[in-house]
């Protein structure tokens, strides 16, 4: 097993290459993950199919900010495969994990229950006005929600709540934005929206993982 990033480690089986953290539910899984045993420690496969995070490192992404302690604003949680994994990694750090829908959410607090670096939030991230007052200031802001005003959701969260220098991570779904229109044109046009604001510093497709994907990575 070799060390990618502080916290997510990779290991080869057979011909293909698997991305893993280490459990801290060991003997616990929430989402049927293959687990890896090593000593008394409990390795979790984190599948680059299921998450645009995963997705983006196996890409290579250029950076990769979240440290121990980072303390990171997730929007669009859902039924929190990514962030299960992320607080595997910011083992010292914070997830504040936000999602509108009840019915992923309910799902979302047996994760949130059974890890201490998670803060559940149901809320719009629409409307960050309506959850300011529990906002610290964050190291990163990560967004997947899928929906056609993306970027002016991630704009107004970085706006509030990312430190200057801190990172954002956008997950751009071009069939969200519009169906009728090419994804590279669609694509072109976030990255001219963000460039007015942030430094543009890596920009990757997430294919063949995430169909129509781009990950955008800024720096505020
Ligand atoms: C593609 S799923 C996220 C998957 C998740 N990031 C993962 O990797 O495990 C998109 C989620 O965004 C949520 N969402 C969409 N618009 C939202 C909004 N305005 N506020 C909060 N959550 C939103 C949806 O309810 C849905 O659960």
């Amino acid at each position: 097993m070799i060390k990618l990033y502080e916290g997510v480690f990779e290991e080869k089986q057979g011909k293909k290459k698997v991305l893993l953290t280490e459990s801290l539910t060991p003997g616990r899984t929430f989402f049927d993950e293959e687990v890896i045993k090593e000593g008394n420690k409990e390795f979790r496969i984190w599948n680059p199919a299921k998450s645009k995070l995963a997705a983006s490192i196996v890409k290579g992404v250029k950076v990769f900010p979240f440290k121990k302690d980072a303390k990171v604003l997730y929007l669009g949680c859902a039924h929190g495969y990514t962030v299960s994994y992320l607080s595997e990694i910011v083992t010292r750090g914070v997830i504040i994990a936000l999602d509108f829908a009840p019915r992923v959410f309910r799902d979302f607090m047996a994760i949130a229950d059974a890890r201490p670096n998670v803060i559940p939030i149901i809320a719009d991230a629409n409307k960050p006005e309506s959850y300011y007052h529990l906002m610290p200031a964050v190291d990163i802001v990560f967004q997947d929600v899928a929906q056609r005003n993306q970027v002016e959701i991630f704009m107004k969260n970085c706006k509030l709540f990312l430190k200057k220098g801190g990172y954002g991570f956008l997950a751009v779904k071009a069939r969200s934005v519009d169906v009728s229109r090419k994804p590279e044109a669609i694509f072109a046009e976030v990255g001219k929206a963000l460039k007015a604001e942030f430094e543009i510093v890596d920009k990757k497709s997430l294919e063949p993982f995430q169909h129509d994907h781009v990950m955008f990575v800024v720096r505020k």
